[in-house]
């Protein structure tokens, strides 16, 4: 008890801080998400999400060399779908020739050791923007599954390490997983979106791919249908121990700084690694702040990464994840 107790005798100094300090964050920590567009030697910059672009294959190459040398492992793709390979099926997901089967085969070429983490889900292939078919004034669930099932064996066949399933489609962490090991790829893992929620944090994210759900009789414009409702907790455990038993490798928790609580309630109740999507949102609203001098870019953007570990997260899926390995290091 006081006075004897002084907590302030570890903190008097950086030197004392950091022998205490119970968590640390290094590059190793992150994913970086990609978006990759059709074309040669483009490069657009995503309005709402400032220092991220879409670059054309041969600049994402560069963009891959460049992140490896910054000491980042693992890469989650996107890619924009032209308008005209859009359907309800989503079938271009599955063209061994398209953009994403490409943008693996460049990257595994350019830098093999790369951690290659494809998206998979149906929205930006979807002519209504969802995550799933639309049938009978729904999303449905297992049509959509056997979708999904496609999309993944042909990332497979492509060189990819990790599939990232982001759907919320029930049952599809098991039907990847039986494809994968049915169709020779049994050391290719699976990160699931456990605990996805329906969140408006996303925005940013559906500018860049222009993938946000549109109107469409008798289906609402947002995903509440399948991605998590923000007032639940429990629910997520749920979520995480139903991908486990189905063959998931890593779990995610999605998105990030408002979602804290159920990082560590992931990480308390179950022993598998734990990721963390700080999105789009989340970034913008960094970036916005800080170019308004209200915050200070470096210090938030350091603070918000590591209060992710500090909840539990292993690893951290985060458009910061140049800008903040270069500082790390
Ligand atoms: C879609 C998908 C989304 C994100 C990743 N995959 C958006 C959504 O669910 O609508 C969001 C990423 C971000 O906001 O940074 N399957």
């Amino acid at each position: 008890m006081f006075p004897y107790n002084r907590h302030r005798r570890l903190r008097k100094n950086e030197a004392v801080r950091s022998l205490v300090r119970e968590t640390s964050l290094t590059p190793n920590d992150f994913v970086l998400p990609i978006f990759v567009a059709e074309g040669k030697d483009v490069k657009e910059e995503i309005k709402s999400m400032p220092g991220i672009y879409r670059h054309s294959l041969d600049l994402t190459v560069n963009e891959v060399k460049e992140i490896w040398n910054l000491g980042i492992k693992a890469v989650n793709v996107y890619v924009k779908v032209n308008a005209d390979l859009k359907d309800n099926t989503g079938k271009e997901a599955w063209n061994a020739d398209g953009l994403m089967q490409q943008t693996i085969k460049a990257i595994k070429d350019a830098v093999p050791e790369m951690i290659i983490m494809p998206d998979v889900a149906l929205d930006p292939y979807s002519i209504y923007g969802h995550d799933g078919i639309i049938g009978n004034g729904k999303i449905l669930n297992d049509e959509t599954n056997e979708a999904l099932v496609k999309m993944s064996i042909s990332h497979a066949e492509a060189g990819a390490d990790i599939i990232a399933p982001s759907d919320m489609m029930d049952g599809r962490v098991g039907a990847i997983r039986e494809a994968l090991e049915e169709n020779g790829f049994p050391d290719v893992g699976i990160i699931s979106y456990a605990a996805k929620y329906a969140s408006s944090f996303y925005g940013p994210f559906r500018d860049a791919l222009d993938s946000a759900p549109v109107d469409i009789e008798n289906i609402p414009r947002d995903k509440k249908t399948y991605q998590m409702d923000y007032h639940n907790a429990l629910e997520a455990l749920r979520e995480v121990e139903a991908d486990i038993m189905e063959g998931a490798d890593i779990v995610m928790v999605k998105p990030g700084m408002a979602y804290l609580d159920i990082v560590r309630l992931v990480k308390d109740n179950y022993n598998i690694p734990v990721s963390v999507f700080q999105v789009s949102g989340e970034y913008a609203m960094i970036k916005a702040a800080s170019a308004n001098g209200w915050l200070d870019h470096d210090k938030v953007m350091l603070e918000s990464l590591t209060a992710f570990k500090r909840a539990g997260a292993d690893m951290i899926f985060t458009y910061f994840s140049k800008e903040a390995a270069r500082l790390l290091s």
